[in-house]
């Protein structure tokens, strides 16, 4: 499958057209932001990390009943994928305190949460993507109350899934950003990526954090810190 032409790029992939109207190819890049690009800088091999990761993860929660967009592989940075319009929302889950929420609601990091906390961002950019409700999903019409129910039903269950995957790996899911597309045929299906770009990973017996705050707060080791999160989920 050739690339055709490039219809998107956004700070960490690249999305390209292909011959079959239905099928998109998303290649990921070694760029990486943080604070809604305000920071940049290269990650050598991030994009190849990210992609095998996220294909890995994929894999496992089609076959745990979440649909995804993921088709096959087709390089170390390229993957076939669904063609879907990609919902504007960014749904994080939290099963433990860390980030913006531990600044929000001035509770420390690392503190284990009574029940995962699903919570909603509006993906816009110039808006430096603010935290959104359900009402004001429905009242913007960012997604109908059939989708929305269906998102957080595989949002929690790719919570369920990927937490005991980790825990397996010897990484604790703090918390992560999923985002969900719409197929022609109105189908709500899990797209995007799972990385150490979109997972808080804490290493379970040091809390060693083993993610994306390695270069967003400046916590060096990063390059090896996503090679190592990458053997680890391979083995
Ligand atoms: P936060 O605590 O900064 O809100 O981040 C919550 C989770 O979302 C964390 O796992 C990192 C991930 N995330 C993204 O994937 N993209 C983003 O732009 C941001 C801000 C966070």
């Amino acid at each position: 499958m050739e690339k055709g032409k490039q219809l998107y790029e956004g700070k960490a992939k690249k999305v390209y057209e292909t011959n079959d109207p239905n099928l998109y190819i998303v290649s990921y890049k070694d760029d990486a932001t943080a604070f809604n690009g305000e920071k940049k800088g290269t990650i050598a091999d991030k994009g190849v990390v990210n992609n095998i990761m996220s294909n890995l993860v994929f894999a496992l929660l089609a076959e745990s009943g979440v649909p995804t967009h993921l088709v096959r592989q087709l390089s170390d940075r390229d993957t076939l994928v669904k063609a879907v319009t990609i919902l504007p929302l960014e749904v994080i889950i939290r099963n433990t305190a860390a980030g913006s929420f531990s600044k929000r609601y001035g509770v420390e990091e690392g503190t284990p949460l009574a029940r995962p906390a699903l919570e909603f961002s509006y993906k816009k950019d110039e808006l430096g993507d603010p935290l959104i409700n359900d009402d004001h999903i429905l009242a913007l019409e960012l997604a109908t109350e059939d989708d929305l129910a269906r998102v957080k039903q595989y949002a929690h269950k790719v919570n369920e899934v990927m937490k005991a995957f980790f825990l397996d790996k010897g990484l604790k899911l703090i918390d992560f950003k999923i985002e969900f597309g719409k197929t022609p045929d109105g189908e709500i299906i899990l797209a995007d990526e799972v990385s150490p770009d979109t997972c808080r990973l804490w290493d379970v017996k040091t809390n060693e954090k083993m993610d994306k705050d390695r270069f967003r707060r400046d916590l060096g080791n990063v390059e090896e810190t996503y090679q190592a999160v990458l053997k680890r989920v391979r083995a």
